[in-house]
């Protein structure tokens, strides 16, 4: 265990500091996670794409999108940067074990394979960004933002990836959602407990799936 020390910039590099920016910017990726899926289901719209790119536009124009983007970016970057560091931690440190394997909330499957989830979910976001909005924002593809989607939808093999990825997402959130609120010492009682329980439950499959069924949709439309 580091000593814990008076400087807030140090603060952030001992393992209390580092758990509550896993949870901070958890619950901020979570609530980005909410409008980014809210802007995808616009691709289920039968208007060939009308309102998803205007939506595309919007997000890629705005001023302060731009912004909340970059804080977006910041986000992940910290999150990524902290998790992967509880990840070789764990593993070098062994068997002193630490939070991801907290003997309290290591008592079931989405914690325990918090790792695997957040490698896969790393993965993903990596192809995602390069096929999307390196492809369309750095790269100036002449496909609109909906003609790029459909295409990789109606590819099984991404179609597959994209719905794996969200299982391991599921799981990531399962254990994630209730754990950032932990850390945060949000859990004052029984009855904020179980409704913290029940919303992270609802939450990682809600979401998920919710993405999920898109790829899902434009493949089956090619059958
Ligand atoms: C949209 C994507 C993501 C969301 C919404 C998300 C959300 C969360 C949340 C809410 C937690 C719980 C924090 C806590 O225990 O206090 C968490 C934990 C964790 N996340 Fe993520 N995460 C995402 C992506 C990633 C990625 C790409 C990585 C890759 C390194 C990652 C690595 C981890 C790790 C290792 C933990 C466990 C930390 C611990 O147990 O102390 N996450 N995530």
């Amino acid at each position: 265990m580091e000593a814990v020390s008076p400087s807030a910039t140090s603060w952030l590099h001992t393992s209390v500091g580092r758990k509550v920016v896993m949870a901070a910017t958890g619950i901020f990726l979570m609530s980005f996670l909410v409008v980014h899926l809210a802007g995808n289901l616009l691709l289920l719209r039968s208007d060939g794409g009308a309102a998803f790119n205007a939506y595309a536009e919007f997000m890629s124009t705005n001023p302060l999108i731009r912004v909340l983007e970059i804080l977006l970016f910041l986000g992940f970057v910290l999150h990524i940067y902290q998790g992967l560091y509880f990840i070789f931690r764990e593993r070098a440190a062994r068997p002193i074990r630490y939070s991801l394997n907290r003997a309290e909330a290591n008592t079931n499957i989405f914690s325990r394979t918090m790792r695997l989830s957040a490698i896969v979910v790393l993965v993903f976001l990596i192809v995602h960004l390069r096929h999307f909005f390196v492809e369309h924002r750095l790269l100036g593809s002449p496909y609109t933002m909906y003609e790029l989607c459909v295409a990789a939808f109606e590819n099984p093999y991404y179609s597959a990836f994209y719905v794996l990825s969200m299982v391991f997402l599921a799981f990531h959130l399962a254990h994630g959602f209730y754990s950032s609120f932990q850390t945060l010492g949000l859990i004052l009682n029984r009855r904020i407990e179980r409704a913290v329980r029940w919303a992270g439950a609802a939450f990682a499959f809600v979401i998920p799936l919710g993405f999920a069924i898109i790829p899902l949709y434009f493949l089956l439309r090619t059958l």
